[in-house]
């Protein structure tokens, strides 16, 4: 007798039962978003102005109000539907958002004598939803002015501070959670366990929000998207293109082309790993065209930055139009839009940042005019998570982990003239850049590790002769977002091979120079 097939009904998919995080104009808002996927649930962020029918049309999990910059009695402080208390969504405010919660349901916020910023040492009861399984000593991060001083109305109150009483309260009846400190910033000791106890025991939010299940759910988006057309990418050699292109590839097969444009200005082997791994590995349909020439060319004479970046620009579009129209009939362009350029082009970052969120053409400036609608699997991914990605589909380490690499590439990091001649020397100093920095197992600690290409000579001696040649300039910085930068402390001894290996393999440089410029003011690329 065969036992009968047990049937279970499909798990819905992560990102159909999100928690939303509120956006009130905190600086941390989109991390709380990334603190919330770090435990594997999926999150989105919302403005404050959302209305309660729109949240209840998501049927979120859990709602996370953020902090924000205003006091919660400021004229035109942000509020939110009161009827999103009626819902009986579980709710954790942070900071601002504990303190609009206090004052929304019946509890007091105060401008106390004791402002809170940096480090706080908490008392925490453990004999609470929050803080369950956690010590009862413990450091926050606090930033605020207004403190709680009384909690809503059938609250009770799971940790303090010296300077807040309240630094958290709970009522697990009305499921309104509070904490004042910032669980999603590094410095709070036990901030993602706090985090993890709220969404796993509070929400009841399973952790499902995996590499594997987004492979899933957007390869299945992307064939309802685009039937049976035609579809084609742009592979840049960046992680974002290249995790885009290969789930567009494992959605719908021979239906992508892939174009990867040759400009020449890519780093030493690096356009041979493009088409090593998609046409050879993962047998992409890949159009490989091979540009170097014409590129050099549209370069010829040119030394002013903004005017090499136009120009490689406007050739790599004409490039791809040549190819894409020997295509023929095509719908549809991939592209590897990220979450957080999502957010950005939203702007008004006061304004509750989801407000206006709009696509955001990001990838090499591609023709509107091609009219093709676009196909954006990653424009919920932070970047972290592209690699994560890109890790579960089998895509080489080399790749997945490829420092931020600018569009125009070695172009813009040869001062001056691009020349064969001198791109062949930048290409060979930055390639022992690169040997080095990894051998020292220092890539990924960077932000960018690379050489540049000064246009000037000195005088060097090398056997019994007198030498005048360039000098290469090592660049290395350390950044969480390239908006500020620091330069890197290298060690002495990576520096020492780094210098000797460049002056002795490479012909035409005699010195070596170490960057030491920090971001503002100067500036990551030195075009
Ligand atoms: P800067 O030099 O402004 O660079 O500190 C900040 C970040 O942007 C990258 N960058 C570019 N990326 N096209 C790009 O795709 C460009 O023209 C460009 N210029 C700079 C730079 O590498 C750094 O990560």
């Amino acid at each position: 007798m065969t036992e009968p097939a047990v049937l279970s009904l499909p798990e819905p998919a992560p990102e159909e039962r999100p928690v939303l995080v509120v956006d009130f104009g905190g600086q941390y808002s989109q991390l709380i978003a990334r603190r919330v996927r770090e435990a594997r649930v999926y999150s989105e962020l919302v403005p404050h102005t959302i209305s309660a029918d729109a949240v209840r049309a998501r049927r979120p999990l859990a709602l996370v109000l953020s902090g924000g910059p205003a006091s919660v009695y400021a004229d035109g402080a942000p509020r939110m539907d009161p009827a999103l208390y009626e819902l009986g969504i579980p709710m954790l405010g942070i900071c601002y958002g504990m303190q609009l919660m206090a004052l929304d349901r019946g509890g007091r916020v105060e401008r106390t004598d004791t402002a809170e910023f940096g480090r706080a040492d908490l008392r925490a009861e453990r004999e609470s939803d929050l803080f369950t399984g956690l010590p009862d000593e413990q450091v926050g991060w606090m930033s605020h002015r207004d403190s709680v001083t009384a909690p809503p109305e059938g609250a009770r109150v799971v940790a303090s501070s010296g300077a807040a009483p309240i630094s958290a309260f709970e009522d697990p009846a009305a499921r309104l959670y509070g904490v004042q400190f910032h669980p999603e910033v590094v410095h709070t000791e036990y901030g993602q366990d706090v985090l993890k106890n709220f969404l796993y025991r509070v929400a009841e939010a399973p952790p499902a929000w995996t590499a594997a299940a987004v492979i899933e759910e957007e390869t299945a988006r992307i064939r309802a998207q685009v039937g049976s057309e035609r579809v084609l990418c742009a592979l840049s050699g960046g992680v974002d293109s290249a995790v885009a292109a290969l789930l567009a590839y494992k959605a719908i097969g021979d239906q992508l082309t892939c174009v990867f444009v040759d400009h020449g200005f890519m780093r030493k082997d690096e356009a041979e790993q493009v088409v090593e791994t998609f046409g050879g590995h993962f047998h992409v349909p890949l159009v490989h065209v091979d540009a170097r020439e014409r590129f050099l060319a549209r370069l010829a004479g040119v030394s002013d930055p903004e005017e090499k970046r136009r120009r490689i620009g406007e050739e790599f579009i004409r490039v791809f139009e040549e190819e894409a129209g020997k295509l023929g009939a095509v719908r549809y362009l991939v592209q590897g839009t990220l979450y957080s350029d999502v957010i950005e082009s939203g702007g008004g970052s006061g304004e509750g940042v989801a407000a206006t969120i709009k696509s955001h053409h990001n990838v090499g400036g591609l023709p509107e005019e091609m009219d093709l609608e676009l196909v954006e699997p990653l424009r919920m991914l932070f970047k972290d998570e592209v690699r994560r990605v890109g890790e579960e589909l089998g895509m080489p380490e080399k790749m997945v982990w490829r420092q931020p690499f600018p569009g125009p590439g070695l172009a813009i990091r040869i001062i001056g003239e691009v020349t064969e001649e001198r791109l062949a020397i930048l290409r060979e100093a930055d390639a022992v850049v690169q040997d080095e920095i990894r051998r020292a197992g220092l890539y990924r600690e960077l932000w960018q590790s690379f050489a540049v290409l000064p246009a000037i000579r000195s005088v060097g001696v090398q056997g019994d002769e007198r030498t005048y040649a360039y000098p290469i300039v090592i660049r290395a910085v350390t950044s969480d977002d390239a908006m500020t930068a620091d330069w890197a402390r290298l060690p002495y001894d990576v520096l020492e091979t780094i210098s000797g290996r460049i002056i002795n393999e490479i012909p035409g440089v005699n010195r070596v120079a170490l960057d030491i410029s920090s971001k503002p003011p100067a500036t990551i690329e030195w075009e």
